[in-house]
């Protein structure tokens, strides 16, 4: 069942929701989100967007967070640019997306500020909210998709890739963020799908479908 903002069992048989319905993915960085997140999009027949850069705005905010050559961001000034970027994103594609009757499949959302602002740099997790509520204008995506990967997984991809800002913070930055997400699954649970990335690309998307099925966001 779905948590807030939307009107309960407006599902199709087709399998594409009837409600418009805001979808977030989240994990860790090469966890395998972004493709789960377009081939969940693809299959629900929605719009597919994300956070940070959904936006041409958010494009060049996200090049100002993601920059190796900046090692003096202050940690609330992290936080507000990834804020800007959402009431931008918000705005400008997630609002209209879901007034015209789209559902919309964002790749991260509000909780990445959560886990990584607030879980991770240390931020007051009260005082992220309250920025993020108002940057969101209190829309939050309605599920949550929290791809799971192992520990060891997500290092081996970590050891092969070029690594950014936040991909550089060191592991036990990246425990904790971890341990945000698991923390915000557990304590939500009409909002939170969490899925194991255990298998394969096809038997994760698979397992995504059917837990969200089972959350009735489609059937
Ligand atoms: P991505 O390539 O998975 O989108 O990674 C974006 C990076 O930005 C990732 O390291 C998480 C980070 N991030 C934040 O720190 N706060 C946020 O609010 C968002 C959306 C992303």
């Amino acid at each position: 069942m779905r948590a807030t903002g939307v009107t309960e069992g407006l599902t199709s048989l087709s399998g594409v929701p009837q409600t418009p319905t805001y979808i977030a993915f989240e994990g860790a960085e090469g966890c395998g989100k972004s493709t789960q997140a377009a081939r969940c999009a693809e299959r629900l027949g929605a719009v597919l967007t994300r956070e940070t850069g959904g936006t041409p705005i958010g494009a060049r905010l996200r090049e100002i967070l993601h920059d190796t050559s900046i090692d003096h961001m202050s940690e609330r000034a992290e936080a507000l640019i990834a804020a800007a970027d959402r009431a931008q994103h918000l705005d400008e594609v997630v609002r209209p997306a879901l007034d015209s009757g789209r559902t919309v499949v964002s790749d991260r959302s509000v909780y990445s500020t959560l886990a990584y602002q607030g879980y991770g740099r240390g931020l007051p997790l009260d005082q992220v909210r309250q920025i993020n509520e108002w940057a969101t204008g209190g829309l939050w995506p309605h599920v949550v998709v929290f791809v799971d990967t192992p520990d060891d997984v997500i290092a081996e991809r970590m050891s092969r890739r070029h690594l950014d800002r936040f991909e550089a913070a060191g592991r036990e930055f990246h425990e904790r963020v971890i341990d945000g997400f698991r923390t915000m699954a557990a304590a939500d649970p009409g909002r939170w799908i969490t899925v194991a990335a255990v298998g394969s690309i096809s038997e994760v998307s698979a397992q995504i479908e059917r837990a969200l099925t089972d959350h009735d966001v489609t059937r």
